[in-house]
């Protein structure tokens, strides 16, 4: 039998140990720096000290969220950091509703410049429905002033899985400057009349996949801007929301091109457009080349495929003058369901710059309605067809 007072010493020897050492095995609880996780109390301050030491730890490290209801501001998961970091997360973090709590920085959650970066797990709920109402960008076609949730900024080699995004209050996530980064298994939810709630968006990056998200939305559920390369979408679940779609592209000078996107084995259910590339009339000079679609089944979509080179919501802009967006080398193979809408296959090319090595085949799309069958439209691109065609190629053939 242990005497009382050896029994003591290992207890204070163990109390002491937890004291100094608030890591386990380079393992950073964030209850060890002050969360309380009680649904109230604000443990932001405690993620990033945590962040903060797992950073800076020489060998790689894990930092834990655990579960139960974190009230979270601000917060930057800022590197460079010494080590592969995985931040792995059970709880759920809670936004604060009040805009002025959050105007630190143009993200909720920022995760920026680190290299080996593993985020899994966790529910990401930006308390949204209230931010919308303030949302008037229709009318001043500026968003830029409510939070995304999720910021990706220059993160490199890295994995991002099992994670969920609730009532964003603008763009779920962001990825900008982002090289070689797997998303995976990501789960998003807003509803269907929320404004400017992109699920993933995408710009200035190269080597990004997403795979087996589940997207629901009230703008696009995939956005790829300027300079997204070699990006692949598969198993994607969308809708409602907007669809699927490469741009808006040509609204900035500077802007780069988007080369090499593969979208593939997605779902599109009761969503505005499925596949769709968007650039702006009175564009400046601009590309975007490999664009592939495949493998996708539309269920009562507003207009399953879709280029629109006249893209000008709220009319903010020259619609007269043509776009110089560049749009090459695209194919659209296996694409399937149905069409809410008369035209489901709508193909509007620049006069400027048409579209060039367009290619269709295995196009089954049905309209819902009952004002005869489902048509198409082509204007400034002669698409090559091959395969079973419903409905039949360029059904009306303009140019504008
Ligand atoms: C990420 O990769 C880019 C391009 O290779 C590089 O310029 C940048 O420094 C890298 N960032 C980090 C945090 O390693
Ligand atoms: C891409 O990132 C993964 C980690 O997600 C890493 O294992 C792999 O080596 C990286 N690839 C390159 C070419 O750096
Ligand atoms: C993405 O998938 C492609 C094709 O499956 C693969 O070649 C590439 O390495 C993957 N990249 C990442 C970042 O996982
Ligand atoms: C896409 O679906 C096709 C047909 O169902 C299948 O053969 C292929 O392996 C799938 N590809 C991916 C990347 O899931
Ligand atoms: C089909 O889409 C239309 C337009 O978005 C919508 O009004 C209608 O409810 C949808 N039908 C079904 C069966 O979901
Ligand atoms: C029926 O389709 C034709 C074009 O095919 C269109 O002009 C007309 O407006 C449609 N009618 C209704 C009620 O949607």
């Amino acid at each position: 039998m242990m005497s009382s007072i050896a029994i003591r010493g290992v207890v204070c020897l163990l109390f002491w140990l937890a004291l100094v050492t608030k890591s386990q095995g380079n393992t950073y609880d964030v209850r060890h720096y002050g969360a309380k996780i009680n649904g109230h109390s604000d443990d932001s301050q405690a993620i990033v000290s945590a962040w903060r030491e797992a950073c800076a730890s020489p060998n790689p490290s894990k930092v834990v969220i655990p579960a139960g209801t974190l009230m979270v501001g601000a917060v930057k998961f800022q590197g460079p950091c010494k080590a592969p970091v995985i931040v792995q997360a059970q709880g759920t973090l809670k936004a604060p509703t009040d805009l002025n709590k959050l105007k630190s920085q143009d993200g909720w959650i920022v995760l920026q410049n680190i290299d080996g970066l593993t985020l899994v797990g966790g529910t990401f709920d930006g308390q949204g429905s209230t931010a919308w109402a303030e949302n008037n960008c229709a009318k001043t076609g500026k968003c830029n002033s409510l939070p995304i949730n999720l910021r990706f900024n220059m993160v490199n080699n890295s994995i991002i899985r099992d994670i969920t995004s609730l009532n964003s209050k603008l763009f779920h996530m962001n990825l900008l400057g982002c090289n070689n980064v797997t998303l995976q298994h990501v789960t998003i939810d807003a509803a269907a009349t929320s404004l400017n709630t992109d699920g993933i968006h995408v710009g200035r990056s190269n080597g990004i996949n997403i795979s087996d998200a589940n997207i629901k939305t009230g703008d696009d559920c995939v956005s790829l801007g300027d300079g997204s390369q070699h990006v692949n979408v598969e198993k994607v679940n969308c809708g409602p929301g907007h669809g699927i779609s490469i741009g808006s592209l040509g609204k900035y000078h500077n802007e780069e091109p988007v080369i090499g996107v593969t979208i593939r084995n997605c779902t599109l259910t009761n969503t505005m457009n499925g596949v769709r590339v968007k650039t702006w009339p009175a564009s400046p000079n601009g590309l975007a080349r490999d664009l592939h679609f495949e493998n996708i089944v539309m269920n009562n979509v507003s207009t399953p495929i879709l280029i629109d080179q006249q893209y000008c919501p709220y009319g903010q802009c020259k619609a007269q003058v043509p776009s110089k967006v560049k749009i090459t080398d695209v194919s659209f193979k296996d694409i399937r369901g149905t069409s809410a809408t008369k035209l489901a296959v709508k193909l509007v090319c620049s006069r400027g710059t048409p579209c060039q090595n367009v290619e269709m085949s295995g196009i089954h799309l049905v309209y819902e309605g009952n004002n005869g069958s489902a048509t198409s439209q082509c204007v400034n691109v002669k698409p090559m067809f091959t395969g079973p065609l419903f409905p039949p190629a360029c059904a009306s053939s303009l140019s504008s």
